[in-house]
């Protein structure tokens, strides 16, 4: 059945599967959004379902937390749950110190707090997500509607002193209507295509009135499984400055594909 998928599908399968090996018994688990943590929340379900693993899974959104209850996942609040011991989410861009853009699913602010209160975070990806220096790929912005418009205008204008190499915001729609993330806010996506310092410009950033949070995840992910087409994998652990290689033989097992919509 993996023969099916593409190369990049293939490669975010694998990453999913060998990132699960994090999870033990007991853990609580946040559960990251997207269509790679997609594939990990199957795999979880699989464990869950055929090994018996007991965990409690923290949704990031809406749509992972109808998922992960679908695959078995037994599922509770950040606030019921406290604190983490892991969590394991996709990312839109990584770069070698392990920093990233998130949010290209709406997401990102479900997905800071709950990396952000996780004793670890795995980063599941395939490696055309890699960069030299982050801001190819738009960074979201999560701004309450209220004034949206007055937000996007202070955010353009603090760009003009950013090192940034473009600074065109975009209000992200959903067809012909602004998008809202789950939490009810729209988002603003900024084209900077390459970002001088990330660090700076996040803390900025969040200085703007009617901002909540940004896609800019700096010094909060652990580990980065890059999963490839072949079934190999890279597995980088920044605190222990490990990189691992390995490779994943497809196993046709797979209830895993039967039902793919994310
Ligand atoms: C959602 C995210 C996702 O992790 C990111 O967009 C990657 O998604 P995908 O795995 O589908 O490429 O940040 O808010």
């Amino acid at each position: 059945m993996t023969g099916d998928l593409s190369p990049i599908d293939k490669a975010k399968f694998v990453a999913a599967k060998r990132a699960v090996e994090f999870v033990e018994d007991g853990m609580r688990v946040g559960l990251g959004t997207g269509s790679t943590a997609a594939w990990m929340v199957r795999c979880l379900g699989e464990l869950v379902q055929r090994d018996g693993l007991n965990i409690i899974g923290v949704p990031t959104s809406v749509r992972t937390a109808d998922l992960a209850r679908q695959v078995g996942i037994k599922v509770t609040s950040l606030d019921e749950a406290k604190w983490l011991d892991l969590t394991i989410d996709g990312a839109d861009e990584y770069d070698a110190n392990l920093n990233l853009i998130k949010g290209g699913g709406g997401a990102l602010l479900q997905e800071k707090i709950v990396a952000t209160a996780s004793d670890m975070m795995v980063v599941i990806t395939d490696a055309s997500k890699q960069v030299d220096t982050l801001g190819a790929f738009p960074l979201p912005v999560e701004v309450i509607p209220f004034g949206w418009q007055t937000s996007k205008a202070l955010i353009e204008e603090i760009l003009v002193s950013m090192d940034v190499m473009g600074r065109t915001a975009t209000l992200r729609m959903n067809g012909d209507a602004p998008y809202f993330t789950d939490e009810g806010n729209h988002i603003i996506d900024l084209h900077l295509n390459r970002i001088g310092d990330a660090r700076q410009l996040g803390m900025v950033l969040n200085q703007v009135p009617g901002v909540v949070e940004n896609g800019l995840f700096i010094d909060i992910c652990d580990v980065v499984v890059i999963g490839f087409g072949d079934g190999r994998l890279e597995v980088r652990n920044i605190n222990e400055g490990t990189v691992v290689e390995d490779k994943l033989d497809f196993v046709e097992t797979e209830n895993l594909f039967a039902d793919m919509d994310d």
